[in-house]
C-alpha cells in the first residue's frame, strides 16, 4: 500500500513537474536576461551606421565620414555585407528601401527579386498535385531573378554623391584579401558545409574540409572579381557580360530557370510608401510586395486607443493587446496582400481608421479569440528567416532604412560557379500551393501564387519614424514573419515605454501569427505572474529557441531631442552587429 502511494506521488509530481517545466525555464531566462545590464546606445552627433556585421557599419560611416549620404553608405554597406555576412548580406537577392530626405521627402524603392518568365503555378507540384520535397527552399530552382544589384543602381543614379566604384572599393578589398572569421560567422559556414556540397556541382569557396575556425582570414577572390565588373560597369556588369553568362550556365547546370531574358527584363521599382500616425508620430514603411507596412499600420493604429504605455512592458495585458491584433493583421495579410503589379491590393481600405476600428472592435481584454472564428480558409505562410537590415542617418539628416535578403541562410545554397555568390531560395515565399501547410506549418492563399515575372509576397518592413517634422527613429530587422512585431514591438517600445535605442532594440520580444493560434516567446521574456495571466486569457505560449538566435535582430538610430544619432546595434541576439558613428 505504502509502495503504491510512493508511486502515486512520484507520478503525480511528476506530471506537475513536467507542466511546470516550460514555465520554469522560461522563469529562469527571464532572470538570466533581467540580471544582465543593457549595454548602452552607440552615440553620434552627427552620423550613424547600423548593420550586422561592424565591417560594415565601419564602412558606411567612412563613406559618411568622407562626405558621402545616407545613399552612398547604404551602397557601400549593401556590397560589404555582401562579403562579410554571406549568410544574407547578397549580390544574388532583393530587399527595399524606405528612405527620408532632410526636407522630408520620402519614397520606397523595391528590388524585389521576381518569378523566372518561365515559372508557373504549380512548379513546385509534382503530376498527383502534391508538393515536392524542398523545390521551392533548395537548389536552383528555388531561385528567383536577382534584385539587388540593379536596387543600388538605381539609388545611387537618383540619390547617390560618390562615383559608385569607390563605393565597391572597401567590398572588394575585403573579398580579395579576407576578413577575420567571428564565431558566429565560422559557425555559420561550418553548419552548412553538407549543404554546399550537396546543392553545387562545384567547389565554392564556402567549403572547408576541415571546416572553418573564428580568426580563420575568409578570402573570395571570385567575389572580388565579380564585385569589380559591377564597379567597373554598373548593371551592366551584374546583368550582362561574364557574371549574367556565369548565372545563366550556373542555373543550366541545375534546372534552374533564369535565362537572360529574366536578367534583361529585371527593373526596381520606386514606390509610394505606407504613410500613418501613431500618438503624433508619423510611420513611414515599405508598401507591397511586403506585407510589412500594411500589417505594421494595422497593428499601431490598432493599439492606439489603448493605454500602452500604461499597461507595463510585456504585462499579460500588453503581450495579450498585441497578440490580438497580431492575429487579425496576420489573417488580413494571407486573404490580401500580393504583388500590387499582378493582384488587385486593397492597401487604402485596409490601413483606413474606419477599417481598423471595425476589425479591432472584437477584441476581449480578458479572453483570446480563437484563430478559426477570425477565418477560415485562407491561411498565411511564413519566410523563412534570415535577412538583414541597415539603419543609416548622415549628417544632413537623411535617411535610409534597408532591409534585404537571400530568404533562407545562403538562399538556395547555389554558389554561381566562377562568380563566387549564393543565390536567393526567395520562390519558397510565395504561396507554392494553395491552402498548402509549408515547413513552418502555415498555409498561402491565391494573392500570391507564383506567375512569370511576379514578385514573392514578403515581410521586410525597413521604417522609419518622425516626430514634429523632426527624423525620430529609422529601424528594421531580419525574422520572416516576426519582421513585422519586432518592428512593432521597437516603436512602441520608443513612443510608449519611453526606452533608448539600444533598450528597445535587446527588449525580450513576443511573436504571434493568427497561425499557428499561439504566441512564441523570446526567452526571458516573461515573469510567472505573466504567464499565468496569459495562459488564464486562454492563449499557448510556446518558448521559441531560434528566437533568441535569429530572429528579432532589430538595428537601429533613434535621433535624440539633441539632435544626437543613438545607433542600437542588436548583437545580444546577433554578434558581429555593430553601430558605428561620429
Ligand atoms: N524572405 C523574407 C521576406 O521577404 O520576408
Amino acid at each position: 500500500m505504502e509502495k503504491t502511494h510512493r508511486v502515486a506521488t512520484a507520478i503525480v509530481f511528476g506530471a506537475v513537474l513536467t507542466l511546470l517545466a516550460p514555465i520554469l525555464a522560461l522563469q529562469l531566462d527571464y532572470l538570466r536576461y533581467h540580471w544582465r545590464l543593457a549595454p548602452s546606445d552607440t552615440h553620434g552627433d552627427k552620423a550613424m551606421v547600423v548593420s550586422a556585421h561592424g565591417l560594415a557599419s565601419e564602412i558606411g560611416r567612412d563613406v559618411l565620414a568622407a562626405g558621402g549620404n545616407a545613399f552612398d553608405a547604404a551602397v557601400a554597406v549593401n556590397f560589404a555585407l555582401a562579403v562579410v555576412y554571406q549568410q544574407a548580406g547578397n549580390i544574388g537577392g532583393g530587399g527595399f528601401i524606405v528612405y527620408r530626405l532632410a526636407d522630408g521627402t520620402n519614397g520606397a524603392l523595391d528590388f524585389r527579386e521576381k518569378a523566372p518568365l518561365a515559372a508557373r503555378r504549380d512548379m513546385y507540384l509534382d503530376a498527383d498535385g502534391n508538393v515536392i520535397k524542398n523545390a521551392s527552399l533548395r537548389g536552383h530552382l528555388a531561385v528567383g531573378v536577382p534584385g539587388t544589384v540593379a536596387g543600388m543602381v538605381v539609388a545611387h543614379e537618383k540619390f547617390g554623391s560618390m562615383v559608385w566604384a569607390d563605393l565597391l572599393t572597401p567590398a572588394i578589398k575585403l573579398a580579395r584579401d579576407g576578413f577575420v572569421l567571428s564565431h558566429k560567422g565560422a559557425r555559420m559556414f561550418n553548419r552548412y558545409q553538407s549543404d554546399f556540397s550537396e546543392l553545387n556541382i562545384h567547389t565554392p569557396n564556402v567549403l572547408k574540409a576541415r571546416g572553418w575556425q573564428a580568426g580563420d582570414t575568409a578570402r573570395f577572390p571570385m567575389l572580388a572579381e565579380t564585385l569589380t565588373r559591377i564597379a567597373k560597369n554598373g548593371r551592366n556588369g551584374f546583368y550582362k557580360g561574364p557574371t549574367a553568362q556565369m548565372i545563366v550556365a550556373e542555373m543550366g547546370s541545375g534546372g534552374g530557370l533564369i535565362t537572360q531574358a529574366d536578367l534583361d527584363a529585371y527593373r526596381p521599382v520606386w514606390r509610394a510608401p505606407i504613410r500613418f500616425s501613431y500618438r503624433g508620430h508619423e510611420v513611414i514603411s515599405m508598401p507591397p510586395p511586403s506585407s510589412g507596412g500594411v500589417a505594421l499600420a494595422q497593428l499601431l493604429k490598432g493599439a492606439e486607443p489603448y493605454q500602452v504605455g500604461r499597461m507595463g512592458h510585456n504585462s499579460a495585458a500588453h503581450i495579450h493587446m498585441m497578440v490580438e491584433l497580431e492575429r487579425r493583421a496576420y489573417a488580413d495579410r494571407a486573404s490580401y496582400l500580393g504583388d500590387p503589379d499582378f493582384v488587385d491590393v486593397p492597401v487604402d481600405r485596409l490601413v483606413s481608421n474606419a477599417y481598423v476600428k471595425a476589425r479591432m472592435a472584437s477584441i476581449d481584454p480578458w479572453q483570446k479569440t480563437d484563430s478559426t472564428e477570425i477565418r477560415e480558409g485562407h491561411v498565411d505562410r511564413i519566410e523563412s528567416v534570415e535577412t538583414t537590415h541597415v539603419s543609416i542617418v548622415d549628417p544632413a539628416g537623411n535617411a535610409v532604412a534597408m532591409t534585404t535578403t537571400l530568404n533562407g541562410n545562403f538562399g538556395s545554397k547555389v554558389v554561381v560557379r566562377g562568380a563566387g555568390f549564393f543565390l536567393n531560395n526567395e520562390m519558397d515565399d510565395f504561396a507554392i500551393k494553395l491552402d498548402y501547410a509549408n515547413q513552418f506549418g502555415l498555409l498561402g492563399n491565391s494573392q500570391n501564387a507564383v506567375a512569370p515575372g511576379k514578385r514573392m509576397l514578403s515581410s521586410m518592413t525597413p521604417t522609419i519614424v518622425t516626430k514634429d517634422g523632426d527624423l525620430r527613429l529609422v529601424v528594421g530587422t531580419p525574422g520572416g514573419a516576426t519582421i513585422i512585431t519586432s518592428v512593432f514591438q521597437t516603436i512602441m517600445n520608443v513612443v510608449d515605454f519611453g526606452m533608448s535605442a539600444q533598450q528597445s532594440v535587446n527588449a525580450r520580444k513576443a511573436h504571434s501569427q493568427w497561425q499557428p493560434d499561439m504566441v512564441m516567446l523570446e526567452r526571458g521574456t516573461l515573469s510567472v505572474p505573466t504567464q499565468i495571466g496569459l495562459m488564464r486569457r486562454g492563449h499557448r505560449l510556446y518558448a521559441w529557441p531560434r528566437f533568441k538566435y535569429e530572429l528579432g535582430r532589430v538595428e537601429a538610430v533613434l535621433i535624440g531631442v539633441d539632435g544626437g544619432r543613438e545607433g542600437a546595434a542588436d548583437y545580444t541576439r546577433g554578434e558581429d552587429d555593430r553601430a558605428s558613428g561620429f
